[in-house]
């Protein structure tokens, strides 16, 4: 049920062709106040078409306007103001999230066309970073509102896999490293290995060397070398894993940076045959300066190739792999410039579909308002961090509700839920403060507080006994549901701007507002209460746990029963 396409409707057949339906779409508005209804039109651009006042045009249309779910259209000023009929309403819309259940708020706007998205894709052998961890939370949660929006999606982690750190860093293991050591603690064993290489290479400039030499091994397929880097990817897949495992997050592919090793000669070739490929200082690159920009370097003086080169042999396997129809790369703002620069080159190359490549940019993590740095041994462990999360949640269930059955289990939903949420409820652009007591609160604007919105929902239903799946939804009229049937229908339209905007804030947001619409209608009504609307009341409920699980699914975020 789509009120404000049907209000536009009944305004544009009233009007008889001087404006039409969609141009009537565009020009509504949300009356500031609710005593002034729940939609409005004004009539201004009207009076220059209808050489009539826009005061005189809105009592006109005022008039001629009804529907049944219209209580009352009235004119106030050059507005015509629309009060939704909250009996008949509220009843279609219980009864369409009931009868939809998850489905509801799907559409299929995207045609099963083909998205792939870009994201998480770490490095090797450094720590799985804050900006990481973002880009993982915001990937999943927009794959998941793409897919509800009718795409078909593929979610690859472009691994950091390659490049010249990888001759650093075996440079660094053949001089100091113990393979005891980075078999126990491989992560941070190789990160110190690395501070170290860079700590030395100041005063040693021999280094520098040995790593050039053992990246060209390895890109020559040197046994030795491969075999290393081979070993360090391993046993950091193995500890990233344990991160996507405690996030419940997955990949349909995780060809990273190597994978592109053999598919980089064509890039190269194509860009030579287009005469793209320019001279500067030894190494070849892509002169970008008609559009302001850096050129891009494709190989360095000694025939190494870069980030950018692997990048772009990946978005034309992408596209010949998947055939996507749009394709985004959900990276740090601190790479805008590369992709920019990445989707230049691609057109330049004549490729059309370089117009469906999307970067979609984030702010950074901070700590008291301070990036959080994973360099020079101020690590940051991200494992540990969720760990941590979770320990807290299960202390403040254990203050709450002792004798809860299951409790790591929740706990673990509501740790991680709470790091998810509090990153998703910021706009994506923006920077955010870490800090785990604050994102675990059970007050405010976080994950548990929804959550437990949802959980104290489920045990309503519970306590009730009724068969909560056939119940028969009646219509509503009072002023506590009112607030929470107008939420339950804007959720198809929030799921469609979020996906607009690649912004799942707005479906946090609208998910904090949904709780807090409940909490304030359970605190006022009884819900239970054997009268003839309990039924009514129940289904609205009902209606309520399922668009906040749902929409906390579309976030990546669990819904506990019990909280
Ligand atoms: N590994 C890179 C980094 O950590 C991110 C890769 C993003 N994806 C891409 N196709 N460039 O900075």
């Amino acid at each position: 049920m789509d009120l404000l396409r049907t209000y536009a409707d009944e305004i544009a057949s009233s009007l008889s062709g001087i404006l039409e339906f969609n141009e009537v779409v565009k020009l509504i508005e949300q009356p500031k106040y609710s005593t002034q209804g729940d939609i409005a039109f004004p009539c201004f651009t009207l009076a220059k078409l209808l050489k009539k006042s826009p005061v005189e045009i809105a009592k006109d249309l005022a008039q001629k306007v009804s529907h049944p779910f219209f209580e009352k259209v009235v004119a106030e000023g050059p507005y015509v103001n629309c009060f939704y009929n909250k009996t008949v309403v509220s009843l279609k819309t219980i009864k369409t999230v009931l009868h939809k259940r998850t489905e509801y708020g799907s559409s299929d706007m995207g045609q099963s066309k083909v998205m792939t998205l870009d994201f998480s894709s770490p490095n090797i052998a450094k720590p799985f970073s804050m900006g990481h961890l973002r880009s993982t939370v915001i990937g999943n949660s927009l794959a998941n509102i793409s897919e509800k929006c009718g795409f078909q999606t593929v979610r690859i982690n472009h691994l950091g896999d390659w490049g010249t750190q990888f001759g650093k860093l075996i440079a660094a293991y053949k001089a100091w490293g113990k393979e005891a050591d980075v078999k126990n603690e491989p992560i941070s064993e190789l990160l110190k290995l690395y501070v170290k290489f860079h700590e030395k290479a100041e005063a040693d400039p021999a280094l520098e060397n040995s790593a050039r030499l053992w990246f060209k091994k390895l890109e020559d397929g040197d046994e030795e070398a491969r075999k290393l880097w081979e070993w360090f990817r391993n046993e950091s897949l193995q500890e990233f894993a344990k991160i996507y495992k405690l996030l419940d997050i997955d990949f349909d592919s995780y060809n990273g940076e190597a994978f592109y090793n053999d598919k980089m000669n064509e890039i190269v070739k194509l860009l030579e045959e287009k005469q793209l490929l320019v001279k500067s200082n030894g190494a070849d690159i892509v002169d970008l300066s008609n559009y302001n920009l850096p050129p891009l370097l494709i190989r360095k003086s000694d025939g190494a190739t870069l980030y950018g080169t692997r990048d772009l042999a990946a978005a034309v396997f992408r596209k010949r792999n998947y055939q996507f129809d749009k394709s985004f790369y959900v990276v740090g703002q601190e790479q805008t410039l590369h992709f920019k620069q990445l989707f230049f080159v691609l057109e330049k190359l004549g490729y059309e579909w370089a117009n469906d490549m999307i970067h979609v940019p984030f702010g950074f993590i901070l700590k008291h308002g301070k990036k959080m740095s994973t360099r020079k041994g101020t690590v940051v462990l991200l494992e540990q961090v969720i760990k941590e999360a979770i320990g807290l949640a299960e202390k403040n269930i254990a203050e709450k509700s002792p004798t809860l059955a299951f409790k790591d289990e929740v706990a673990k939903m509501v740790g991680v839920g709470a790091i998810i949420f509090h990153d998703l409820k910021n706009e994506r652009q923006n920077n955010i403060e870490f800090s785990l007591s604050e994102m675990l609160k059970f007050e405010g604007a976080t994950g548990p507080y929804v959550q437990y919105a949802h959980a104290r929902a489920r045990s309503i239903l519970t306590k009730s006994g009724i068969d909560s799946y056939h119940l028969n939804p009646v219509g509503l009229n009072d002023d506590y549901s009112w607030p929470i049937v107008k939420l339950l229908l804007a959720f198809p339209e929030i799921i469609a701007k979020s996906f607009d905007h690649a912004e799942p804030s707005q479906i946090a947001k609208y998910l904090i507002l949904l709780a807090q619409e409940f909490n304030t209608y359970y605190s006022h009504v009884k819900i239970l209460n054997e009268d003839l609307e309990q039924e009514g009341r129940l289904a609205l409920v009902q209606a309520v746990t399922i668009v906040l699980k749902e929409g906390l699914r579309l976030l990546g975020v669990k819904a506990p029963e019990k909280m």
